[in-house]
């Protein structure tokens, strides 16, 4: 697969030497842990054609069957504290709107935060998680993009709402053009991420299909409905809850659920 991926990469790709390939591992992002505790430079990219442990958000787990999607994680390092990387998951959702936009003709909507979505179904998700110490803030993101999964190939409990993007374009999706498209992607990103804050934001909420809903905001047993009104600088959801308060909730938080689906 990493000989593939490197013919759909630009020879002078500056991360090209950076790509680590494996069959099977527990997850990339825990990997990239272990990685960023060893040194490795910014740009590290591990990939993996199946993951026994992948995982998500709030603990949950990411089915991350062999042969079907793209499992991915890339350690960036910076110079700065935590609190400015506070928008970069929404940087990487419009990074990989675009990436599947290029290699699959298809433009996924993002449910806020971390979801890419189509027509109601969950095609992928991002996983960013932070090692911090007093010299740098490492990131990892970790992204994971369901590609050619029937729908029969999910587990029942995930069946009604997650899709891949063969369901959605009809097409085989060619997974070494998609991961080289996500690369060059998730590189612009990293050139911009602090320079075009505004812009990347801007795009993110244009893709972002969450604004203007009624929600369920889902806070460990607590349920809240609202309207969610608003992306804040910082990634947070601005939402007008029925009791009438208006409050910025954070990905860490909370989960969002449509008030009629998933979406
Ligand atoms: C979510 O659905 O909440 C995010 C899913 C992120 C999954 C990706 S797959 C590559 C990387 N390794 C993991 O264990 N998780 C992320």
């Amino acid at each position: 697969m990493k000989p593939e991926i490197l013919n759909h990469l630009p020879g002078t790709h500056p991360w090209q030497n950076l790509i680590h390939w494996y069959e099977a591992i527990d997850s990339t992002n825990t990997l990239a842990k272990r990685m960023i505790a060893q040194g490795a430079p910014h740009g590290t990219v591990i990939i993996a054609d199946r993951q026994t442990q992948g995982r998500g958000r709030m603990g949950r787990s990411f089915q991350s069957p062999a042969g079907f999607g793209v499992y991915l994680s890339v350690i960036l390092r910076y110079n700065c504290h935590p609190e400015a990387l506070m928008h970069l998951t929404c940087a990487a959702a419009v990074a990989m709107c675009d990436a599947v936009e290029q290699a699959a003709s298809l433009r996924p909507g993002i449910k806020w935060t971390n979801d890419l979505v189509h027509n109601g179904r969950k095609l992928g998700g991002i996983l960013t998680e932070l090692v911090i110490s007093e010299t740098e803030t490492a990131a990892i993101v970790g992204i994971g993009i369901n590609c050619n999964q029937a729908s029969a190939d999910f587990s029942p409990d995930i069946r009604d709402f997650a899709g891949s993007l063969s369901m959605a374009t009809g097409n085989n999706i060619l997974r070494p053009r998609l991961i080289a498209s996500m690369l060059r992607s998730l590189y612009d990103m990293d050139l911009h991420l602090f320079s075009c804050k505004d812009i990347l934001l801007e795009c993110y909420r244009e893709d972002c299909i969450t604004l203007g809903k009624e929600v369920s905001i889902v806070r460990g047993e607590e349920i809240r409905h609202g309207h969610a009104l608003a992306v804040a600088d910082d990634g947070g959801l601005v939402v007008k809850f029925s009791d009438g308060n208006t409050e910025t909730v954070s990905s860490g938080e909370v989960s969002v659920r449509g008030m009629y689906g998933y979406v």
